[in-house]
């Protein structure tokens, strides 16, 4: 089993970093791939909604964003570790997310997504929640924990005081693992839910 780790920060070493060390000493343990990607330094533009990927079923921007979702594609889970930048995710995961989401048509039901958002101090439910969407559009089940996933600190490293920000993000990745499993067990027992044929409205007809 893989999970895909996106780590938002610019910063090596900084608080997201620390946190997603927490996570990987999990993963590890249960004997789970992980590949992380650290792209909060990057030029990732954002969607210029030109709609090549209507018919390419990837972004017309050859970067990062079409590698990484051919990982995502690979892969039983997916996380996302933003700093909070203006009570929102940083832009480079912002943008990276729209695009890898939008242009990519592979199947994502049932992959398990979690969401961390690292702040100072305020803003981190609405970036969690701002997260979780992408997931949730998907079809994709959410590993929760024991709060709204968050991490605490300022300065690279001082996320090492938040104790149980740290020991959530433990939580976490257990519960992801635990889901991982349970789908690919039930996936072999029962299959997939029947899959609709996608009806888009967009209330004008
Ligand atoms: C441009 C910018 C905007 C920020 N906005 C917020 C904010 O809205 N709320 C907050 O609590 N911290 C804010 N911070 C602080 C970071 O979220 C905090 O330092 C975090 O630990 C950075 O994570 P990192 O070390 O993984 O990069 C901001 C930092 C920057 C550079």
């Amino acid at each position: 089993m893989k999970v895909l780790i996106i780590n938002g920060s610019p910063r090596l070493n900084g608080n997201s970093s620390k946190l997603i060390d927490e996570m990987i000493q999990i993963f590890d343990k249960e004997g789970i791939q992980v590949e992380q990607y650290q792209i909060g330094s990057k030029a990732i533009r954002g969607c210029m909604a030109c709609g090549y990927c209507h018919e390419h079923h990837e972004c017309v921007f050859k970067d990062d964003v079409n590698r990484l979702a051919g990982i995502f594609k690979d892969s039983d889970g997916l996380v996302v570790v933003s700093p909070v930048y203006y009570g929102s995710a940083n832009g480079s995961v912002i943008s990276l997310l729209d695009r890898m989401f939008y242009s990519s048509n592979f199947d994502k039901r049932f992959k398990v997504g979690a969401a961390f958002a690292i702040a100072r101090r305020a803003g981190t439910t609405a970036t969690y929640d701002e997260l979780n969407k992408y997931f949730t559009i998907n079809q994709m089940p959410v590993a929760s924990g024991r709060y709204w996933n968050n991490g605490f600190g300022r300065e690279q490293g001082q996320i090492e005081r938040d104790e149980e920000g740290l020991q959530n993000a433990r939580i976490v990745a257990r519960n992801m693992v635990f889901l991982m499993k349970a789908i690919q067990d039930a996936k072999e027992k029962y299959g997939l839910p029947e899959a609709e044929e996608i009806k888009y409205t967009h209330f004008i007809k």
